[in-house]
């Protein structure tokens, strides 16, 4: 095995076992796309939800967090582009999270939230999806460009002139996928990305994410998405990590899953 591929399999390696960052950083050498330093918040109104978070996921991870209603999943996911600050450190790509790097790290990171109202608010579906591109500065046909592919990504090709929000639920969330995907971030943050969506819909959402080269972060209820996606699976409960390793060691073990609100798949 020559020093490349002893250096890849190593990292692997660590990341199968789930190894610290520190640990991961000596044998690959490359910055983490996503890591979390003793993490804490609470809301405004006190209610304390996420407890001393650390973790760390490297670049092109495919990523899953899970755990019960309430455990804190969005909470954490609304980290990783600044939306929300707690206590701790949050970096993407060795930036910290926070004041003048936050247009850089929002570069970096797409996040699909959890309800696609919050993010689709313009008065077609095309103006949504070109929302991103205009913003990143793209020419006119560089950005019917990107619309016209990210929509077909989610099968939605015939829906730009549209009103977004006259559409269905399901077809809201694949648009809020697609504008997403129309700025190509390094950093996928997927909230419940399969949630009201119909069987076509969540396989063709499953091969595309398959086929993408990006860091993924997944938070998901559709555990059987998580299998066949997502390596690791990081296991949320009263905003505490409880398990975090490979997804089909946790999602086998029944204890474990019927310990958090879950069960097995
Ligand atoms: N704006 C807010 N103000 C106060 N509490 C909030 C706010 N948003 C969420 N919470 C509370 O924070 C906790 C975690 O919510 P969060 O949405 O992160 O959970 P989740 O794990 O994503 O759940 P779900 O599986 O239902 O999506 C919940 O108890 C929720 O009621
Ligand atoms: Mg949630």
């Amino acid at each position: 095995m020559n020093a490349r591929k002893k250096q890849e399999s190593a990292k692997s390696e660590a990341v199968h076992r789930g190894v610290r960052q520190d640990e991961g950083m000596r044998l690959a050498s490359i910055r983490p796309a996503i890591e979390v330093c003793d993490l804490s918040f609470a809301y405004p109104d006190g209610h304390a939800v996420l407890h001393h978070i650390n973790l760390s996921i490297e670049q092109g991870e495919r990523v899953a967090i899970v755990g019960p209603n309430g455990a804190g999943k969005s909470t954490l996911m609304l980290h990783f582009n600044g939306i929300l600050k707690g206590e701790g450190t949050v970096r993407v790509d060795g930036m910290e999270v926070a004041g003048p790097n936050l247009p850089r790290v929002r570069a970096l990171v797409g996040m699909v939230f959890q309800n696609p109202d919050d993010q689709l608010f313009s008065p077609t579906v095309f103006d949504d999806v070109a929302y991103g591109p205009i913003y990143m500065g793209l020419a006119q046909d560089e950005v019917q460009r990107q619309v016209t592919w990210a929509l077909q990504q989610v099968d939605m090709e015939g829906y730009a002139s549209r009103v977004s929000h006259h559409l269905s639920v399901g077809e809201k969330k694949r648009i809020a996928i697609a504008t997403v995907l129309a700025m190509e971030p390094s950093i996928l943050v997927l909230d419940e990305p399969s949630a009201d969506l119909d069987p076509r819909a969540r396989r063709t959402l499953i091969q595309l994410l398959k086929r993408l080269p990006q860091t993924l972060i997944i938070s998901s209820h559709d555990l059987r998405l998580v299998k066949e996606l997502c390596w690791r699976t990081i296991i949320l409960d009263e905003g505490r990590i409880v398990a975090d390793g490979p997804t089909l060691k946790l999602l086998s073990d029944e204890q474990l899953l019927y310990a958090h609100g879950l069960e097995p798949v």
